[in-house]
């Protein structure tokens, strides 16, 4: 879960590997570092800290001219952040450096062997072990650097994506792949290396995405050699043209990634079923599903697998397949799933959903449930992701990249394709006629301008959330579709502003949360009109009479529940399946609210990171 960044071409390698470094912080922040060849050495400069803490300090101490350098941005898995255990790391000569990303899981072991043969270690990381067993394999087996890195990652378990360079040879820097993402940007006799397109978007529209086991050796005027880091076989480079551009990764205006993302959702929802939905001709196509009609048709059970914010889609998708489809769904933390021995037929289908498509226990899952011969449907936002490509089939969200670490239209994307897909599936297997198919197709068409609309109440929420800023608990609650909801609000507040939140069903208050309730403890209640409204409205009784504050998520022109809150959000009507494409807006923008209130890292939360490549 960490950043990676590297350059080799005519242009000054710095300034491109520090805004690359900035534009992957999403990634892991704790520390990052950079080192440069100037023509005679390596320049390099490391810190505890964030990209700006870097730039500061190598602007200070190096030399950072030069047109071959690396980069990293970390998320701690081997020794705590400090400015020793960041990377890059040198190998014992000094000659060659190297950036990673991933975990070498028998490091302890290759440790002892090179210490045995008189390597010392400055830092308690892997990485050092990784970049002197290189090292150790060029000496002994009098091999180039490409060979080396070859021989040595046979010799390794676990997960990477690196760059290394050797001083001795700076016209060439050797990249390799396994688990980790790893992207090279493809432009006029350079090259840029990066765990995603971000960070070289502005220079080239080419990239290659390394396959797992692929290795490339990247070399100033010859053409990219890819080879298999198996048995040394040639693989052949697939050069893609992005779609990608500048301004979607950019702010664009707004104070942080995270509330950008947030109004960029009536477009996301609308690219998500732009050409899949045409209410017109009363279809849904989706050439994921159409070219497998029959796995989905003859399902045994959906089983969903995920983690996080995309649990909470699964959650939500577990309703409407059940509810529409009539096919029963499991919905599984991928991180429990792939350890628990599950049962797995053949006729399952899986439906593993992630924004990153890099997650590490999701694409565990899918191996293991492919292993036992199951059908598995990916729901991805990354294209060409690892997820996207370990799937049999799958369908992209379409939401542009998201860059604050709180997913927020991701989840809504991710909603939208589960629905498209419930819905053509129920009509497929003729569990709705074509006149509630048609109205739904024209409901779902118009979420995005009742999105917009839920977005009008951010003044009010602000109001809202400068009262309970300073809660050190909140209750979240839903029922039915919402209950899923009430866990995504939970999870935004706690993640971004570290207020303790639990999302519950609103039923199981009476099973023992109610207790926690006094004048002190915010109650958010989604209370739509469909939906057990009634019963709702109960529960809200119930916390009332207990002196909770109560913050109810309504349907426009409610009364009911007006007489009962302190106070309420309208969303407008919609489909009761749908409303969480509506009703996690106010709790999107409460959680956003709350953590710049309380002067908290919105886009780059604590002790978290965008994709979580670890176990
Ligand atoms: C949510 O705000 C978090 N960033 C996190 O829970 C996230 O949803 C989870 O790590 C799964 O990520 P993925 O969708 O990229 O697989």
């Amino acid at each position: 879960m960490c950043g990676i960044v590297g350059y080799i071409g005519h242009r000054d390698a710095y300034p491109i590997i520090i805004k690359g470094l900035q534009r992957l912080e999403y990634r892991g922040y704790d520390s990052a570092g950079v080192a440069i060849y100037d023509g005679k050495g390596i320049n390099l400069a490391k810190t505890k800290g964030k990209v700006e803490d870097l730039k500061k300090k190598s602007k200070e101490t190096i030399s950072v001219e030069g047109n071959l350098g690396i980069g990293h941005t970390r998320w701690a898995t081997h020794g705590v952040p400090n400015d020793v255990n960041s990377h890059p790391h040198y190998s014992n000569s000094g000659d060659l450096v190297i950036i990673h990303n991933g975990i070498i899981e028998n490091y302890e072991s290759i440790k002892k062997e090179l210490i045995k043969r008189g390597y010392t270690f400055h830092s308690d990381t892997d990485t050092e072990v990784l970049v002197n067993l290189i090292e150790e394999v060029q000496k002994t087996e009098n091999v180039k650097l490409g060979k080396a890195v070859q021989i040595a990652l046979n010799q390794v378990v676990g997960a990477y994506a690196i760059a290394v360079f050797d001083k001795k040879k700076p016209d060439e820097l050797v990249v390799a792949k396994l688990g980790s993402p790893l992207a090279i940007g493809v432009g006029e006799n350079e090259f840029f290396i990066a765990s995603d397109a971000s960070p070289f978007i502005e220079f080239t529209n080419n990239a290659i995405y390394l396959e797992d086991e692929e290795m490339a050796i990247v070399r100033l005027g010859k053409e990219i050699k890819l080879r298999k880091i198996k048995d040394d076989s040639v693989a052949y480079p697939n050069i893609l043209e992005l779609q990608m551009n500048i301004e979607e990764i950019e702010k664009g205006g707004y104070d942080h990634f995270m509330l950008k993302e947030i109004y960029e959702q009536p477009r996301a929802i609308k690219d998500t079923y732009r050409g899949r939905l045409r209410a017109d001709l009363g279809v849904i196509k989706m050439a994921g599903i159409d070219d497998h009609l029959d796995k989905f048709l003859n399902a045994n059970r959906i089983i969903i697998v995920a983690c996080g914010t995309s649990w909470h889609a699964g959650l939500v998708a577990e309703y409407i397949f059940e509810d529409l489809a009539r096919i029963p769904v499991e919905v599984e933390y991928a991180s429990e799933f792939r350890y628990r021995n599950p049962v797995i037929h053949k006729d399952d289908v899986i439906i593993a959903i992630s924004q990153s498509g890099e997650t590490a226990d999701t694409l565990a899952a899918i191996k293991l449930a492919k292993e036992n011969g199951a059908f598995v449907f990916g729901v991805c936002n990354v294209v060409g992701s690892s997820i996207s490509r370990e799937t049999h089939a799958g369908a992209y969200t379409h939401a542009g990249p998201e860059i604050g670490v709180a997913s927020t239209k991701a989840f809504t994307t991710q909603i939208t394709v589960l629905t498209l897909i419930a819905l053509k599936l129920a009509k497929e297997k003729g569990k709705i006629n074509d006149s509630e198919f048609a109205e739904y197709l024209e409901e779902l068409e118009s979420v995005p301008g009742k999105v917009e609309k839920a977005l009008e109440s951010n003044p009010l929420i602000e109001i809202i959330s400068e009262v309970y800023k300073d809660s050190t608990n909140c209750l979240y609650l839903g029922r039915g579709y919402n209950f899923p909801v009430a866990l995504e609000g939970a999870l935004k507040l706690k993640e971004i502003s570290y207020i303790h939140a639990e999302g519950y069903p609103a039923a199981e208050m009476k099973h023992g949360p109610i207790a926690l309730i006094d004048e002190q403890m915010p109650v958010f209640v989604i209370a739509t009109k469909k939906g057990h409204y009634e019963k709702v409205v109960s529960n809200i009784q119930e916390i009332k009479s207990r002196k909770g504050k109560i913050i109810a998520i309504v349907t426009e022109g409610d009364v009911q529940v007006k007489e009962l809150a302190d106070h309420v959000i309208e969303v407008p009507e919609t489909f009761e399946s749908l409303t969480p494409l509506l009703t996690t807006i106010p709790l999107q923008l409460l959680s956003y609210h709350i953590a710049v209130m309380r002067e908290c890292n919105v886009d780059q939360p604590r002790n978290l990171a965008k994709s979580v490549t670890v176990e």
